[in-house]
């Protein structure tokens, strides 16, 4: 019996030396960044990986925001088979993290000083228990307008400040014959333009006691129910083809001068990127009017798995090469997105991008920086859920009021809590 343990030890350890001997040079990655400005920003962590004579195993899942994404990832987590990251938001990366799957980079982090790099509101999500299971890719904000320059010019508009504004240029729009807002009906994207009208309804304080703090006065007051009103407003300006239009296809819409503006985070601005389009020329990125002064943020993660000890330090490769400076900052200029880093510098990003950086270090400074609701940042998956159903219900007609949007909006994210 001895012997049968001994000879058993003996194997193990072998096999632990031949296989750290032979650790696996390869990334699993899971994402759902399909789209052309998205596949772009890939290319450069592709890129870095493949320096240091990584392999990249792609797991793409398309559908923007990632709820498809998410479901896949599931079932190969069920299943064991755990890639070595997976792009994550938020309070998903938590809900892994508590069910004891993910890995632990903590030792990583200490040596390249991520403690000291990464802003706290990111820190809240990729730490857990103390140790780092996630490395922070960007921060995206959804409190954006995306301006066709040229169409903006025509119909004679200027940057809109309040609601009221916004509606008056998409009148404009409109009476020029022009699509005024480009919308794609799917939940997410219906729900992360709601996250700004929101913010712009009832101010940062009710954002965050709506959305992030889930107050139930707040959420069945009467600034809510106001929001959804103005929601409908906005929708009464989509073309009649929005339903199921895929995010990136609504931003072409913009490139192309077909529609006025976009209402989405700032992986919008990726696709003008890739377009090969410039800021201030041929196209203006405003925030959602009404919101300045406050970011409603998400970043992606990559959330680390608890891998065998043979794809360990394809794992530690990949983390250290994304939270490098300059993968920061090449990276980010190709998303559309800024920093993890609060320590790189905004030399090679356009003018949005400045913005962008310069909005955020503001906001977090100033108590107005606020976790999206619709994109994984202000309460756990189940209620984001509930809440991007009851918005698209409102948006297609099946809630036909506000009266009853709100009351609905109660209901879903208190029976998900
Ligand atoms: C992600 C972005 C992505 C967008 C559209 C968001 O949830 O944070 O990285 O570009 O979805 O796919």
């Amino acid at each position: 019996m001895l012997r049968k343990l001994l000879i058993g030890t003996a194997l193990a350890t072998s096999f632990a030396f031949s296989a750290h001997a032979a650790d696996v040079k390869e990334v699993q990655m899971l994402h759902w960044w399909t789209s052309g400005g998205e596949a772009a920003a890939l290319n450069v962590l592709k890129g870095d990986l493949a320096k240091e004579g990584y392999a990249w195993k792609d797991v793409p899942v398309a559908g923007g925001g990632g709820d498809a994404a998410m479901t896949a990832l599931k079932a190969m987590v069920a299943a064991g088979n755990y890639p070595t990251a997976s792009q994550m938001l938020g309070y998903t990366v938590l809900d892994y993290a508590a069910a004891g799957v993910m890995g632990d980079l903590t030792e990583t982090a200490k040596k390249e000083g991520w403690d000291k790099s990464v802003p706290a509101a990111l820190q809240k999500f990729s730490v857990y228990d103390g140790k780092w299971v996630a490395a922070p890719v960007n921060v995206h904000s959804v409190n954006w307008l995306w301006i066709n320059k040229a169409v903006m010019e025509k119909i004679g508009g200027t940057e809109p400040k309040t609601f009221d504004d916004f509606v008056a240029l998409l009148d404009k729009a409109k009476a020029a014959g022009v699509i005024p807002l480009a919308l794609g009906g799917q939940n997410w994207q219906e729900a992360t333009m709601f996250d700004s009208v929101v913010l712009s309804t009832g101010g940062p304080e009710f954002y965050k006691k709506a959305f992030n703090d889930l107050d139930d006065a707040s959420l069945k007051s009467d600034t809510m129910k106001k929001s959804f009103d103005n929601l409908a407003k906005l929708v009464t300006y989509v073309d009649p083809n929005f339903s199921g239009r895929d995010w990136n296809l609504a931003t072409a819409m913009v490139i192309k001068g077909d529609a006025l503006v976009q209402v989405m985070g700032d992986w919008a601005k990726g696709e003008f990127h890739a377009a090969k389009k410039t800021p201030g020329t041929d196209f203006l990125c405003y925030r959602f009017p009404g919101t300045d002064g406050s970011v409603i943020y998400n970043s992606d993660m990559f959330g680390m798995f608890n891998v065998p000890d043979d794809r360990k330090a394809a794992q530690v490769a990949l983390a250290t090469a994304t939270l490098s400076k300059s993968f920061q900052s090449a990276f980010n200029v190709v998303k559309g997105s800024v920093p993890a880093r609060t320590d790189v510098p905004d030399t090679d990003f356009d003018a949005c991008g400045k913005k962008g950086i310069a909005d955020l270090k503001k906001a977090n400074e100033g108590g107005t920086l606020f976790g999206s609701l619709a994109q994984g940042y202000g309460a756990p998956p189940a209620v984001a859920n509930a809440y991007k159903d009851v918005v698209s219900k409102f948006v297609h007609g099946q809630i036909k009021t506000s009266d009853e949007a709100v009351t609905e909006l109660v209901k879903a994210i208190d029976d998900a809590k």
